[in-house]
């Protein structure tokens, strides 16, 4: 596995390879989520980049940038043992300077769910995202469906900007008792990790009862929340996958969405129906 710090570097690096290439953007403290993207990765391209950038663009004043998890050598480690071909672990000098071009998320859907509680949020996460593709410039770029918001921005940028990466969405990956694989996670106390199982369990209704063909989104976010007592619930959203709130679940067109607040970590996972 070869390790490049800068943009110029990797670009020159890259040039004279005609292969496809897989990428898979982190910002570390990677886990078993994050490996099963570099799996799907891995299956379908000849080279497979993984970046690390702790992007501060998308932390908000006050949010967890400081105290995010970093595991810089375990992270390596993992990345060399799940057959990545390239790490790209830049500093923020490399990536942004004093006075900065950035992209705007969308007025509506970047403002909504996620993004109303973190305004600008999505503005960071899509420059960063757009100065990493072009950095790489991948056939294909990996991204969980847990972050289902991010996803969608992600792929609107792709489309709106004419970009020509195909955007892959990959599935959520949980451990044996339903938890979502997520960074945040280490932040949980044993009692708190208990409590977290409550958002899952909140989906799990929400997709046993679609499939009593109990379709009203109404009903389905009311059991939702009875389930997620007595979590700080952000939302509980049932939307089609454009976005958009519906009153009917719409088969294989439907996301549910939950974020809630586990002691002091807002966690957030979803499904797709
Ligand atoms: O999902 C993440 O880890 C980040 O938001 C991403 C896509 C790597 C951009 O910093």
């Amino acid at each position: 596995m070869t390790i490049v710090a800068t943009p110029q570097e990797l670009k020159d690096y890259l040039k004279d390879i005609n292969k496809s290439i897989g990428f898979v953007p982190t910002m570390g403290a990677l886990h078993e989520g994050h490996i099963s993207l570099i799996k799907k990765a891995r299956q379908e391209n000849e080279i497979v980049i993984v970046s690390i950038f702790l992007n501060p663009t998308q932390f908000l004043k006050g949010e967890d940038l400081e105290k995010y998890p970093k595991k810089d050598e375990a992270d390596k480690q993992i990345c060399k043992l799940s057959g990545v071909d390239i790490l790209f672990f830049p500093h923020a000098k490399d990536i942004y300077s004093e006075d900065e071009v950035s992209l705007q998320a969308p007025n509506v859907r970047g403002y909504v769910l996620e993004g109303a509680s973190r305004p600008s949020h999505f503005n960071g996460v899509l420059t960063v995202v757009m100065k990493l593709l072009n950095i790489v410039n991948p056939t294909n770029a990996y991204f969980g469906k847990k972050d289902a918001q991010q996803l969608h921005l992600i792929s609107l940028m792709v489309k709106q900007m004419f970009m020509s990466v195909n955007v892959v969405g990959v599935d959520t990956l949980r451990e044996k008792d339903g938890l979502a694989f997520s960074s945040r996670n280490i932040y949980l106390s044993k009692e708190e990790r208990q409590e977290a199982l409550k958002i899952s369990a909140s989906l799990y209704q929400a997709g046993r009862m679609i499939g009593k063909n109990i379709l009203d989104t109404k009903q389905i976010v009311e059991k939702m929340r009875e389930i997620l007592e007595p979590l700080e619930i952000s939302y509980v959203e049932v939307l089609n996958r454009d976005f958009e709130l519906i009153r009917h679940v719409e088969i294989s067109n439907t996301i549910i969405l939950v974020e809630a607040k586990v002691g002091s970590t807002r966690l957030l996972d979803n499904i797709w129906l």
